[in-house]
Protein backbone atom coordinates (compact mmCIF):
# COMPACT_ATOMS: atom_id res chain seq x y z
CA UNK A 1 0.00 0.00 0.00
CA UNK A 2 2.77 2.63 0.84
CA UNK A 3 4.15 2.44 -2.07
CA UNK A 4 1.48 2.70 -4.65
CA UNK A 5 0.81 6.01 -2.49
CA UNK A 6 2.03 9.57 -4.11
CA UNK A 7 1.16 11.92 -1.37
CA UNK A 8 0.86 15.14 -2.59
CA UNK A 9 -2.59 16.08 -1.05
CA UNK A 10 -4.05 16.74 2.56
CA UNK A 11 -7.78 14.73 3.03
CA UNK A 12 -9.70 15.89 6.49
CA UNK A 13 -12.32 13.26 7.42
CA UNK A 14 -14.51 13.00 9.77
CA UNK A 15 -17.79 13.75 11.63
CA UNK A 16 -20.16 16.69 11.01
CA UNK A 17 -18.56 19.69 13.48
CA UNK A 18 -15.23 18.46 14.02
CA UNK A 19 -13.33 21.36 12.47
CA UNK A 20 -12.75 20.02 9.08
CA UNK A 21 -13.76 23.29 7.18
CA UNK A 22 -12.09 26.09 9.70
CA UNK A 23 -8.65 23.22 10.00
CA UNK A 24 -8.49 22.71 5.94
CA UNK A 25 -8.54 26.47 4.96
CA UNK A 26 -5.77 26.78 8.33
CA UNK A 27 -3.53 23.81 6.79
CA UNK A 28 -4.14 25.64 3.33
CA UNK A 29 -2.98 28.81 4.32
CA UNK A 30 0.15 27.44 5.99
CA UNK A 31 1.25 24.96 3.43
CA UNK A 32 0.34 27.59 0.59
CA UNK A 33 -2.23 24.94 -0.87
CA UNK A 34 -5.21 24.90 -2.93
CA UNK A 35 -8.40 24.09 -0.33
CA UNK A 36 -11.50 22.38 -1.78
CA UNK A 37 -14.80 20.83 0.28
CA UNK A 38 -16.81 18.18 -1.50
CA UNK A 39 -19.75 19.92 -0.52
CA UNK A 40 -18.96 22.33 -2.23
CA UNK A 41 -17.72 20.89 -5.17
CA UNK A 42 -21.09 18.76 -5.15
CA UNK A 43 -22.97 22.09 -4.83
CA UNK A 44 -21.12 23.95 -7.75
CA UNK A 45 -21.37 20.57 -9.64
CA UNK A 46 -25.22 20.38 -9.82
CA UNK A 47 -26.62 23.93 -8.97
CA UNK A 48 -28.19 22.60 -5.75
CA UNK A 49 -27.53 23.04 -2.37
CA UNK A 50 -26.99 19.58 0.20
CA UNK A 51 -30.48 19.86 1.49
CA UNK A 52 -31.91 19.76 -1.77
CA UNK A 53 -30.33 16.92 -2.65
CA UNK A 54 -30.95 14.81 -0.13
CA UNK A 55 -34.92 16.10 -0.04
CA UNK A 56 -35.16 15.74 -3.94
CA UNK A 57 -32.73 12.94 -4.91
CA UNK A 58 -32.13 11.16 -1.77
CA UNK A 59 -29.00 10.19 0.37
CA UNK A 60 -27.90 7.65 -2.37
CA UNK A 61 -27.76 10.27 -4.77
CA UNK A 62 -25.48 12.30 -2.50
CA UNK A 63 -23.81 9.60 -2.74
CA UNK A 64 -22.95 8.34 -5.80
CA UNK A 65 -22.10 12.03 -6.20
CA UNK A 66 -19.55 11.96 -3.84
CA UNK A 67 -18.08 8.84 -5.03
CA UNK A 68 -17.73 10.67 -7.89
CA UNK A 69 -16.40 14.28 -6.67
CA UNK A 70 -13.79 11.47 -4.94
CA UNK A 71 -12.51 10.11 -8.21
CA UNK A 72 -11.95 13.46 -10.17
CA UNK A 73 -9.51 14.63 -7.10
CA UNK A 74 -7.04 11.89 -8.20
CA UNK A 75 -4.58 13.92 -10.39
CA UNK A 76 -5.16 17.31 -7.73
CA UNK A 77 -1.26 18.22 -6.14
CA UNK A 78 -1.07 20.52 -2.89
CA UNK A 79 -4.69 20.74 -2.14
CA UNK A 80 -6.78 20.31 1.55
CA UNK A 81 -9.69 18.26 0.60
CA UNK A 82 -12.27 18.60 3.43
CA UNK A 83 -14.78 15.79 2.80
CA UNK A 84 -18.13 15.83 3.86
CA UNK A 85 -18.63 13.47 7.22
CA UNK A 86 -20.19 10.38 5.72
CA UNK A 87 -18.10 10.18 2.89
CA UNK A 88 -15.53 7.32 4.28
CA UNK A 89 -17.81 5.23 4.57
CA UNK A 90 -17.72 4.16 1.06
CA UNK A 91 -14.19 1.67 0.95
CA UNK A 92 -13.68 2.94 -2.46
CA UNK A 93 -13.58 6.77 -0.95
CA UNK A 94 -10.97 5.73 1.30
CA UNK A 95 -8.76 3.64 -1.01
CA UNK A 96 -8.78 6.58 -4.07
CA UNK A 97 -8.16 9.28 -1.55
CA UNK A 98 -5.00 7.18 -0.20
CA UNK A 99 -3.29 7.11 -3.20
CA UNK A 100 -3.15 10.59 -3.42
CA UNK A 101 -3.86 12.17 0.08
CA UNK A 102 -2.13 11.85 3.26
CA UNK A 103 -5.41 10.64 5.22
CA UNK A 104 -6.54 12.68 8.45
CA UNK A 105 -9.53 12.31 10.61
CA UNK A 106 -11.09 14.90 13.34
CA UNK A 107 -12.46 13.43 16.61
CA UNK A 108 -15.23 14.92 18.68
CA UNK A 109 -17.83 13.43 21.28
CA UNK A 110 -20.72 13.61 20.46
CA UNK A 111 -21.64 16.46 22.75
CA UNK A 112 -18.64 18.43 21.86
CA UNK A 113 -19.91 18.05 17.90
CA UNK A 114 -24.07 18.83 19.27
CA UNK A 115 -22.15 22.00 21.05
CA UNK A 116 -20.90 22.91 18.05
CA UNK A 117 -23.60 21.81 14.96
CA UNK A 118 -26.86 22.98 16.88
CA UNK A 119 -26.80 26.34 15.94
CA UNK A 120 -25.95 25.46 12.28
CA UNK A 121 -28.85 24.50 9.90
CA UNK A 122 -27.50 23.00 6.81
CA UNK A 123 -27.30 19.15 7.82
CA UNK A 124 -30.12 17.43 6.48
CA UNK A 125 -29.23 14.64 8.32
CA UNK A 126 -29.75 16.37 12.03
CA UNK A 127 -32.94 17.66 10.48
CA UNK A 128 -34.74 15.21 12.54
CA UNK A 129 -37.15 14.85 15.98
CA UNK A 130 -33.75 13.87 18.09
CA UNK A 131 -30.20 15.09 16.69
CA UNK A 132 -28.54 14.14 19.64
CA UNK A 133 -29.20 10.44 19.16
CA UNK A 134 -28.28 11.02 16.09
CA UNK A 135 -25.29 11.58 16.54
CA UNK A 136 -24.31 9.04 18.75
CA UNK A 137 -26.16 6.59 16.62
CA UNK A 138 -24.08 7.87 13.28
CA UNK A 139 -20.77 8.24 15.43
CA UNK A 140 -20.79 4.79 16.91
CA UNK A 141 -21.69 3.62 13.25
CA UNK A 142 -18.27 5.22 11.57
CA UNK A 143 -16.46 5.17 13.75
CA UNK A 144 -14.79 1.93 12.48
CA UNK A 145 -14.39 4.00 8.91
CA UNK A 146 -12.76 7.07 10.42
CA UNK A 147 -10.26 5.29 12.13
CA UNK A 148 -8.53 4.00 8.89
CA UNK A 149 -7.11 7.35 8.54
CA UNK A 150 -3.11 7.60 8.48
CA UNK A 151 -3.72 10.39 11.60
CA UNK A 152 -6.20 10.63 14.01
CA UNK A 153 -6.75 13.63 16.12
CA UNK A 154 -8.54 14.60 18.60
CA UNK A 155 -9.72 18.25 18.42
CA UNK A 156 -11.33 18.79 21.98
CA UNK A 157 -8.42 19.17 23.78
CA UNK A 158 -6.93 21.40 21.36
CA UNK A 159 -7.66 24.72 19.57
CA UNK A 160 -8.44 24.51 15.97
CA UNK A 161 -4.96 26.22 15.22
CA UNK A 162 -3.08 23.85 17.39
CA UNK A 163 -4.73 20.93 15.17
CA UNK A 164 -3.67 22.90 12.13
CA UNK A 165 -0.05 22.93 13.25
CA UNK A 166 -0.44 19.12 14.22
CA UNK A 167 -1.69 18.47 10.55
CA UNK A 168 1.00 19.91 8.72
CA UNK A 169 3.18 18.58 11.29
CA UNK A 170 2.10 15.14 10.09
CA UNK A 171 2.10 16.00 6.41
CA UNK A 172 5.76 17.20 6.80
CA UNK A 173 7.09 14.10 8.22
CA UNK A 174 5.14 11.66 5.74
CA UNK A 175 6.30 13.99 2.68
CA UNK A 176 9.68 14.61 4.03
CA UNK A 177 11.54 11.10 3.43
CA UNK A 178 10.31 10.61 -0.01
C1 LIG B 1 -22.82 14.52 5.97
C2 LIG B 1 -21.97 15.55 6.29
C3 LIG B 1 -22.00 16.85 5.61
C4 LIG B 1 -22.60 16.70 4.20
C5 LIG B 1 -23.92 16.01 4.26
C6 LIG B 1 -23.81 14.61 4.87
C7 LIG B 1 -22.72 13.23 6.70
O1 LIG B 1 -20.69 17.39 5.51
O2 LIG B 1 -21.73 16.00 3.36
O3 LIG B 1 -24.79 16.83 5.00
O4 LIG B 1 -23.19 12.21 6.20
O5 LIG B 1 -22.10 13.24 7.80
P1 LIG B 1 -19.87 18.02 6.76
O6 LIG B 1 -19.22 16.90 7.50
O7 LIG B 1 -18.86 18.90 6.10
O8 LIG B 1 -20.85 18.77 7.59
Amino acid sequence: MQNSRQIANIALIGFMGTGKTSVGRLVAEQLHFEYLDTDELIQAATGKTITEIFKNDGEDAFRALEQKTVEELAHRKKTVISAGGGLPINPQNLVSLKKHALVVCLWASPDKIWERVKSQTHRPLLHGENPQRKIRELLAAREPFYKKADVLLNTEVRSLREVAQQVVHQFRLETAHR
